[in-house]
């Protein structure tokens, strides 16, 4: 998987708001998701379309993104090894997956690669709603049905 970074029309950005329907019913999740498209409007908030200045912007904030991001796959992947959800193995190589591609994007773009801050907001946004509906949500019905679930307190 790759990031497609040519340079964008001058099609409005394509800001995201949370949704009652994006919920899986685990409050904690929620909150770090509802924090990762925090991350993704403020990249579109300073997707100007001046690279020198989205650089500046992207180097101040990538490492926090990643964190942020790598915080949030830790706190989902504990929840499904407490409540032995059986598909964790795909779910975690998902995450994996995800943060090599985002480090490759960061190598690239430090390598001088083309930054166009908006196609990586639209590429994390992409990522994160795709993977929220079809990936999250299958342990989200899973502890539903769960007679013994077990919270985590991070
Ligand atoms: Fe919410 Fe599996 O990431």
């Amino acid at each position: 998987m790759t990031i497609n970074t040519e340079p964008t029309s001058s099609k409005p950005k394509e800001h995201v708001s949370w949704s009652d329907s994006y919920s899986l019913g685990v409050k904690i999740v929620d909150d770090q998701h509802k924090g990762l498209l925090n991350f993704v409007n403020d990249l579109f908030n300073h997707a100007t379309g001046k690279e020198e200045d989205e650089r500046t912007y992207f180097k101040s904030v990538i490492n926090e993104v990643l964190q942020y991001v790598k915080m949030h796959f830790t706190t989902e992947e504990k929840l499904m090894t407490m409540n032995r959800f059986p598909g964790y193995a795909e779910h975690k190589k998902a995450h994996d997956e995800f943060k090599l591609v985002v480090i490759k994007s960061v190598k690239d773009f430090d390598s001088g690669e083309q930054l166009v801050l908006e196609k990586f907001a639209n590429f994390l946004k992409d990522w994160i709603l795709t993977h929220i509906a079809k990936v999250d949500k299958q342990y989200a019905e899973y502890f539903k049905k769960s007679p013994t679930f077990k919270m985590t307190e991070n």
